[in-house]
């Protein structure tokens, strides 16, 4: 029972819509319905600007570190990776907005972060970099979930293994319709960097 409370407080922590709360509440709208109609903080940055950007960046973020520290804190004998799946699950699949939510980048970041710091730090740079020579969030979001796999094989950390490899297949499935823009080169470019 124990268990099932601390998978569904994760699943429902990870729900919180951050992007829709402040489109909402701040702007009058739903950011689903303008841009890419991602519920996540590029959408937001790219339909509300940068302050409404990185405040829901920050918040997707938030949402996984929470799991994980709590899920350590309140000493329940389960891997607090497992928690942190299911708050990614909530943020793709939110029960308060309709189960239409983001692409997993913020969340699996956060849980990460919560996990192993170093980690999130270097998904960052990797971010950035490759931000910087490509311009695109999406193909930038894609090589930092495959860095993570990457990284967590050095670790021999098989939970972490397995989280690593499950958060860029979630961080790859949500991003084909970007992937197939790629391809046929009508994804967006951000021009900040
Ligand atoms: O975190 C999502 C990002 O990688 C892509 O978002 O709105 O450009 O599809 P978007």
């Amino acid at each position: 029972m124990e268990y099932v409370l601390v998978l569904l407080g994760a699943y429902l922590i990870g729900s919180i819509p951050s992007g829709l709360i402040v489109g909402k509440v701040f702007y009058g709208i739903d950011i689903r319905q303008h841009g890419s109609g991602n519920l996540g903080g590029t959408n937001t940055f790219r339909t509300l600007g940068k302050k409404a950007g990185i405040t829901v960046t920050l918040a997707d973020i938030l949402k996984g570190t929470i799991v994980i520290l709590l899920t350590k804190f309140i000493g329940v004998d389960m891997h607090p990776l497992i928690a942190g799946i299911f708050a990614v699950v909530g943020h793709m699949f939110p029960i308060f907005a309709g189960f239409r939510g983001g692409k997993a980048v913020a969340t699996s970041g956060g849980i990460l972060l919560g996990y192993v710091p170093i980690l999130f730090i270097l998904l960052v740079l990797v971010f950035l970099l490759s931000l910087k020579l490509t311009k695109y969030v999406s193909l930038s979001s894609i090589l930092a979930g495959v860095f993570a796999v990457i990284y967590s094989l050095f670790t021999r950390d098989i939970p972490l293994i397995l989280v690593a490899v499950a958060l860029a297949s979630f961080v790859i499935i949500r991003h084909r319709t970007n992937i197939k823009r790629i391809i046929n080169k009508t994804e967006p470019k951000v021009k900040w960097i």
